[in-house]
């Protein structure tokens, strides 16, 4: 069997604004069944791909959406709610490792109760464990700062350690466990919140 060649943890790491120039890395990704949307996760790839497929240019301009020109988000259940100004990051080193995105609502640190969280992020299973979510969000964490935010909040799945992991490296405290809004199913999620 082929040995994996090893990741140095401090190899490099940037996050991108999507572009074309990384469009081919993305795709691939996902037609190796990672997804970018930790809730809804194949249907929201195959979604990514037929939109890159209609027109690439236009999807990779929609995943940095200050203006929250994208139309509304779909929940799990199907029913949709306003989208917030956003963007997504690709995280990235020799390669695609992954996105993290940023939503908030100007002026506020308050969310809808709809959004979980103003950071989610997803990293391929092929370069877990070296460090490059824990990097992400602790370079993310100072452009939500440059939106005027004092804190933000993020939520994992209550069994999702590796996520808890990411948060608690980069100062965040746990803040309570809760339900997630009905559109959600009945799941149980714990929320923290990092100081900026
Ligand atoms: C959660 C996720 C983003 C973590 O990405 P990652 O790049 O592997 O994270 P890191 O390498 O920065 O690891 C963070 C911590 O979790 C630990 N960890 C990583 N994988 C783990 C695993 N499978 N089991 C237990 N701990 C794990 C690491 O050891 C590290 O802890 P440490 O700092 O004490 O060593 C990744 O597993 C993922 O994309 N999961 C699916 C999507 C998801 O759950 N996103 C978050 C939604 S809230």
């Amino acid at each position: 069997m082929l040995q994996q060649p090893a990741i140095a943890e401090d190899s490099p790491l940037q996050l991108l604004v999507p572009s074309l120039a990384q469009i081919d890395a993305y795709v691939d990704a996902l037609k190796r069944d990672w997804s970018p949307d930790n809730i809804r996760l194949g249907a929201a790839a195959a979604e990514h791909l037929a939109k890159i497929d209609a027109d690439a240019a236009g999807f990779v301009a929609s995943l940095d959406d200050r203006d929250a020109k994208a139309g509304p988000i779909t929940l799990p259940d199907g029913s949709q709610v306003p989208r917030l100004p956003g963007y997504s990051r690709w995280i990235w080193d020799d390669g695609f490792c992954g996105s993290i995105g940023f939503r908030w609502q100007p002026g506020t640190e308050a969310l809808p109760p709809h959004c979980l969280g103003h950071i989610g992020y997803a990293v391929v299973p092929w370069k877990r464990g070296h460090g490059y979510a824990t990097r992400a969000l602790a370079r993310l964490l100072p452009e939500a700062r440059k939106e005027g935010l004092k804190h933000v909040e993020l939520t994992t799945d209550v069994t999702n350690l590796p996520s808890q992991k990411v948060i608690t490296n980069n100062g965040g405290v746990f803040v309570r466990r809760f339900h997630k809004e009905p559109a959600y199913g009945d799941v149980e999620a714990f929320l923290f919140r990092i100081d900026l």
